[in-house]
């Protein structure tokens, strides 16, 4: 099954790039930088890697960026995943990306965009590797700020595939971002969000009916709400699950209590994705891996799963065309 599992062309729809910083890096990029690090090693911060729930971890993930400085640190962060990813045969990778957190250290949205935009290139070019750019607004920070971002970035509308919705959830409704997303929706950018992961079914609604996301971010607490469960399954919409990511940050206690499952068995239409590998223990293989130990899946159930990732990323129509033929090939 590994070699099956590798050999699958694999689409991932949820991953913020911030958080595919691997502790290696970290402390390399701090030492190029004068950035002090709160941790003596690479084993400390691993150590430091344990998660009560989602705030605990993102204490740690905006800590842990703040090595994060020029365009060049930027590149090197995309193609160390972007390496990573294509050895374990990851073939389009979509990355949030979270422009607040860092501009709120000095670092501008023009030397992240130049640094993600040369990996991008880079990984096209040498990996074969396909990507998407989603640019996420922070939810636990004042709607105001993310529109300022959203007129901010307009040299770069053009190159954005989607807006995002990340951070800390609880208290952070989608509501609270309605003109931000209309305003997206008028320029023509597409919508997605992150919701039901930690927060309550009501703000997966939200998020469809307010905000017009074209995909759901987790989604996972939408089985508490089985009126909401037959809308999202009779509109075939995408939810991009993370396994790994829920169950170090206690959404569930164990991959086997997981309700992936459940969603499948619902006829949703589920992906599977790593949300911030560097910190949960794991990439896209990973995630597949774990997923067939837990629920002894098989590669139909697997080409399933790969296959709507497929047919949900944002790509030109001759990638997407190629993609469905590498899984037909894929046995
Ligand atoms: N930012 C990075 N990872 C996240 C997650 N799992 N949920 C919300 N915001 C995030
Ligand atoms: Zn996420």
């Amino acid at each position: 099954m590994r070699d099956f599992l590798e050999r699958l062309p694999k689409v991932e729809l949820h991953l913020h790039i911030e958080g595919s910083l691997e502790p290696e890096l970290m402390f390399a990029l701090a030492e190029r930088n004068g950035v002090a690090l709160s941790y003596a090693s690479v084993e400390e911060v691993r150590a430091a890697y344990d998660f009560s729930d989602l705030q605990s971890f993102l204490d740690l993930y905006y800590q842990g960026m703040s090595v994060l400085r020029t365009a060049e640190d930027f590149f090197e962060l995309a193609m160390d995943y972007f390496r990573r990813a294509h050895a374990e045969g990851v073939v389009h990778v979509e990355l949030h990306f979270d422009p607040q957190a860092h501009r709120v250290r000095g670092v501008e949205l023009s030397v992240v965009m130049e640094g993600l935009s040369l990996a991008r290139r880079r990984a096209e070019r040498e990996l074969g590797l396909s990507t998407a750019l989603i640019m996420a607004f922070l939810r636990d920070r004042p709607a105001e700020e993310a529109m300022t971002l959203l007129e901010e970035a307009a040299p770069y509308w053009e190159m954005l595939d989607a807006v995002g919705l990340d951070s800390a959830e609880r208290g952070n409704p989608p509501e609270k971002f309605v003109e931000v997303f209309e305003r997206a929706a008028r320029l023509g950018i597409a919508r997605v969000a992150h919701a039901g992961e930690e927060g309550p079914p009501d703000y997966i609604r939200g998020a469809l009916d307010r905000l017009g996301v074209c995909r759901i971010d987790h989604g996972v607490r939408c089985l508490e709400d089985p009126a909401l469960v037959a809308r999202l399954r009779d509109e075939r919409m995408v939810l991009t699950v993370c396994p790994l990511s829920n169950v170090r940050l206690r959404v569930v206690e164990r991959l086997a209590d997981h309700p992936l499952p459940r969603l499948l068995a619902e006829g949703l239409n589920v992906t599977l994705n790593s949300d911030d590998p560097a910190y949960f223990g794991g990439g896209m293989l990973d995630n597949f891996l774990a997923c067939h130990q837990a629920f002894g899946w098989d590669r139909a159930t697997f080409r399933t799963l790969a296959g709507n990732a497929i047919e949900a990323a944002f790509m030109g129509e001759a990638r997407r065309a190629e993609l469905r033929e590498r899984l037909e090939a894929c046995d």
